[in-house]
């Protein structure tokens, strides 16, 4: 076993935020999806859905959690909010869910963080896109994390989750 912790949930819920503070916890690598992909192509999330679609940046993601499966061991993976209606993250590790209701998770993300979230910016699809979402991260998750929970409260939570497998 791959031994990752692996955090999923929709746009907002602090994935790359609580991954960090884990990964602070641990003393391992935090490995973000988005920032990653980002950096292989020296290109935002958003400029590589306008320039090559959003089906390329799906291929990518799998590509990647790919690569992460065969290669990374003892690090916290933050993921896109995407990936798991493609890929079964548990393939990588222990998955975390970080849940909120939507409403919440509107609010969180600011004006600046839509415009950097193509799809949120699409407010006609966003309650579908969550509806669908949940039920797939519910199946992936071998633990539900209320995300609107304080930040080193969840952290705390997940650590000691890890520790006492
Ligand atoms: C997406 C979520 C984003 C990013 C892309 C698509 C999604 O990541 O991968 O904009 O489909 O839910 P975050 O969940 O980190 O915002």
């Amino acid at each position: 076993m791959s031994n990752n912790i692996v955090l999923i949930g929709f746009m907002g819920a602090g994935k790359t935020t609580i991954g960090r503070e884990v990964a602070k916890l641990c003393n391992s690598m935090l490995f973000d999806t988005d920032k990653m992909i980002e950096a292989n192509y020296d290109m935002s999330v958003n400029e590589i859905f306008g320039r090559f679609g959003e089906e390329y940046f799906r291929e990518c993601e799998v590509n990647l959690c790919n690569f992460i499966r065969d290669n990374v061991k003892n690090a916290v993976i933050s993921t896109g909010g995407g990936i798991p209606m493609r890929y079964n993250l548990k393939k990588l590790g222990v998955v975390f869910y970080l849940k909120a209701p939507l409403e919440a998770l509107i609010e969180r993300v600011e004006d600046d963080t839509i415009n950097m979230r193509p799809l949120f910016s699409r407010f006609e699809i966003i309650g579908d896109l969550y509806n669908d979402r949940i039920r797939e991260y519910e199946v992936q998750a071998d633990y539900i994390i209320n995300a609107l929970d304080d930040i080193s409260e969840i952290s705390n939570k997940i650590y000691s989750y890890i520790k006492g497998n």
